[in-house]
């Protein structure tokens, strides 16, 4: 169905101040939630502290008082979206099971946008982190059960697979090899600028949630994997932005803002199951093509050309969240050795150089081990072996895998390496077998 959203007014700004009632609005219940409207919640909060940044930046950036005043208002409404949407999560929802939430927006997320992506570049570099939160899932769910008996699928409700992804040990870059090259604005598809956007809002709001959260369990080990996980989410902050072609104009900029939140609550608003929440997304929907409007408006006043130019004129689905488990592994099983080359490319682990310059990152922080490492010795003392959630064909090619996605030339001390794995899946075997 095509929708131009330039095309509709929204509600007035004047018309989307709320009382605190409806502001603080009522959470869901975790046990009963789909775990896709959990999703769209921890996503869409991402997109409006996005909005709620990007429109301060404004303010500090805009000369005209006339404008800055504008969206300052617009600011505050977007805050004012943030704490409903943030606050629909129930106050006894763990540190760790929205932490699983969280991973699963990535990886759902990443793989429908890889999968609705124009520009192959972008695509490959979707594809290049996908992999990455993916293992992130599989590190924390074990965290999950060691300290709140939560198995992963009580979270991600079988839609999403928990196997290891490209080691987490394995994440850590250098800067200069996360940036990559950018979208060049004048040609790039408004479908690409959307879907960069919408991911930048979503891993820097996952950042920002570790940043927040991972000191509140009194676990060592597992303030130091938040740490560990915290500090490559900021990386993806880094790698997905710097796909932004950085000459847009602020107005250009904010016309793109809104839109992304536009087809963002059209999307939730098309997929919603939960009434209540539906009805939010409805009027979100409507606050934003107010907020579009106005962000229309300024951009003709500046540039002197169609909002159309950027946007184009139909509506774009960026947050479609249905499982995607086939496509995850076939990534996985192709791309588990896929590293950041050096000119802006990607390279397999046996074309690295010597001097690879993600190496000196990596030995200089996983010096004294990988945290993201040590939960999988822990979890073995716990469990006899690591929790896999997956078809026993993805589980079979865990060592495999394994063995295909480290780097030989870095390993953390505290690696487990292929044959420990093996160990421990053939010892929890053995339990199996004498518990019969
Ligand atoms: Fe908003
Ligand atoms: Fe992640
Ligand atoms: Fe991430
Ligand atoms: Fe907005």
């Amino acid at each position: 169905m095509s929708f131009n959203a330039l095309k509709e007014k929204g509600l007035p700004l004047e018309k989307q101040l709320r009382t605190w009632h409806k502001i603080a609005g009522k959470p869901y219940n975790k046990t009963e939630v789909d775990c896709y409207t959990r999703t769209r919640q921890i996503l869409m909060n991402g997109i409006e502290v996005e909005a709620w940044n990007f429109h301060h930046t404004f303010d500090r950036l805009c000369p005209d008082r006339e404008d800055a005043n504008l969206v300052a208002q617009v600011c505050r409404i977007e805050d004012q979206q943030q704490a409903t949407i943030n606050w629909m999560a129930p106050a006894d929802q763990s540190v760790l099971e929205t932490t699983l939430g969280y991973e699963q927006v990535a990886v759902d997320l990443t793989a429908w946008l890889a999968q609705n992506e124009p520009d192959d570049y972008v695509k490959e570099t979707f594809d290049f982190g996908l992999l990455e939160d993916f293992d992130h899932l599989y590190r924390y769910s074990q965290w999950a059960y060691m300290m709140e008996g939560i198995k992963p699928n009580a979270i991600v409700q079988g839609q999403t697979d928990v196997i290891l992804g490209r080691p987490t040990q394995n994440h850590h870059n250098c800067n200069a090899l996360r940036r990559r090259k950018h979208y060049d604005k004048q040609t790039a598809s408004p479908q690409t600028k959307v879907n960069i956007l919408t991911l930048v809002s979503g891993e820097q709001q996952t950042h920002n949630y570790y940043a927040e959260h991972g000191f509140t369990y009194g676990n060592n080990v597992l303030r130091e994997t938040y740490a560990e996980i915290k500090d490559v989410e900021e990386e993806h902050v880094t790698m997905y932005e710097s796909l932004i072609d950085p000459t847009e104009s602020l107005y250009e900029k904010l016309l793109i803002h809104e839109f992304t939140e536009v087809c963002n609550y059209y999307t939730c608003l098309e997929d919603e199951c939960d009434e209540k929440i539906k009805k939010i997304w409805e009027m979100f929907l409507d606050f934003e093509l107010g907020h579009l409007n106005i962000a229309a408006e300024l951009f003709k006043k500046y540039e002197k050309r169609d909002p159309e130019e950027v946007i184009g004129e139909d509506i774009i689905i960026p947050c479609r969240f249905k499982s995607q488990k086939e496509y995850v592994a076939k990534v996985l099983t192709s791309e588990i050795d896929k590293r950041l080359g050096t000119d802006r490319d990607y390279m397999t682990l046996d074309k690295l150089p010597d001097d690879w310059v993600s190496y000196n990152i990596q030995s200089a922080q996983n010096e004294l081990g990988s945290p993201t490492e040590n939960t999988i010795r822990i979890i073995s003392l716990h469990h006899k072996r690591d929790i896999v959630k997956a078809d026993d064909s993805l589980k079979n090619q865990e060592v495999e895998l394994l063995k295909k996605g480290l780097e030989k030339k870095s390993l953390a001390p505290d690696t487990v390496k292929p044959d420990e794995l093996q160990c421990m899946i053939d010892k929890h075997k053995e339990f199996k077998e004498k518990k019969k």
